[in-house]
């Protein structure tokens, strides 16, 4: 294997030391501006804020810093858009503290960061409304950049979140080409639908979605049809499906298997703001398939880490390597 990597505990598979990114995630850097209140206000009603939070966050970000606690520093990469305002210098600081690898991010000086402007009611629920400006900036063209292409070519993985359309067709065709296993999770961009998004779904081992994103994608209420409708267009794709507090299903050509969700009060945990558990999810899978376990374990893996993350404020409340084994050692006992 490539990766030079060293068990630092039994239990601990690896802990990578590699000077390669082993991940590379495409998709947003938000700066996430968090209202916490009792319930959402009907359409013309006024509520009153409890909290305000003010985090980092963003997909393509907390998907990276979720790999990065588990897999060590420099193994996970960013690549995306940001402007050259105070809050993209926040945002890089923050994620090189976290190990990231930022390279690829691309400054732009005419546009601004993006921001997400987040409502969380008393049972953790989320309504998010995304400015996503710079991130909508990475063009197809950029993906050739000597940086960004660099992070690709290195990488074992490629995860392809939330950049506009043609950026998501290229960086897909080209990690393809390269032989990389490629995870497209859409996110909003399910919206674009199918047709559209087609030779992306082509160019992907795995799809990640969460339930609402399945339908908005397929346009079916049934998952079993969204299923079909997938494996239409690609019939060697994975589908994992996010289903919040119960779990992920994972979906192919053979069948399907369902991983059962974590229920947070085992550890005598409440959830508080379910924002950022698909990307918390998404980051521990991927770094789990990089130490080299199986699809389910992985997805348990994730399942965990979603589970915590529910529990934590902040959006990026993903678990450390030495958090997560001492979680999965308490669901054993
Ligand atoms: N209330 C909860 N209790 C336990 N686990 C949860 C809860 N909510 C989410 N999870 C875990 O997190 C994973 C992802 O959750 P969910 O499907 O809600 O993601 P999402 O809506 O895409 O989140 P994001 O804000 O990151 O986009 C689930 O598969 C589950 O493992
Ligand atoms: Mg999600």
């Amino acid at each position: 294997m490539r990766l030079s990597c060293t068990a630092s505990d039994t239990n601990l598979r690896v802990r990578c030391s590699s000077k390669l990114v082993s991940l590379a995630v495409l998709g947003s850097v938000n700066w996430d501006i968090n209202l916490f209140i009792d319930r959402f206000a009907e359409v013309g009603a006024e509520v009153s804020v409890k909290q305000i939070l003010e985090v980092p966050g963003g997909k393509g970000g907390n998907v990276a810093v979720a790999a990065a606690r588990i897999l060590g520093s420099k193994q996970a990469a960013v690549i995306g858009g940001l402007g050259r305002d105070e809050l993209a210098q926040v945002q890089i600081k923050i994620l090189k503290q976290e190990g990231v690898e930022t390279s690829g991010l691309k400054r732009m000086s005419e546009v601004i960061s993006g921001r997400a402007y987040i409502v969380i009611d008393r049972n953790g629920g989320k309504m998010i409304h995304t400015l996503f400006k710079a991130n909508l900036r990475l063009n197809p063209d950029d993906i050739e950049d000597p940086h960004i292409s660099r992070l690709i070519k290195q990488a074992q993985i490629i995860v392809i979140i939330d950049p506009k359309k043609e950026t998501i067709i290229r960086a897909s065709e080209m990690s393809k080409s390269l032989g990389k296993t490629v995870i497209f999770s859409p996110a909003t961009r399910c919206s674009e639908g199918l047709k559209e998004l087609g030779e992306a779904i082509r160019n992907s081992d795995y799809i990640v979605v969460n339930r609402f994103e399945l339908k908005c994608l397929t346009g079916k209420e049934k998952i079993v049809d969204a299923k079909n409708a997938l494996l239409e267009i690609n019939p060697d794709v994975k589908i994992i499906a996010t289903l919040g507090k119960k779990g992920a299903v994972m979906m192919h050509k053979h069948g399907q298997n369902k991983i059962q969700g974590v229920d947070p009060s085992r550890f005598g945990l409440k959830v508080v703001n379910t924002t950022g558990c698909g990307d918390a999810f998404l980051g521990v899978f991927c770094a789990s398939k990089i130490q080299g376990y199986s699809d389910e374990e992985s997805a348990r893996r994730g399942n965990l880490a979603g589970a915590v993350k529910a529990t934590r404020q902040e959006t990026r409340g993903s678990l450390t390597a030495e958090e997560l084994e001492s979680y999965l050692k308490m669901l054993q006992q």
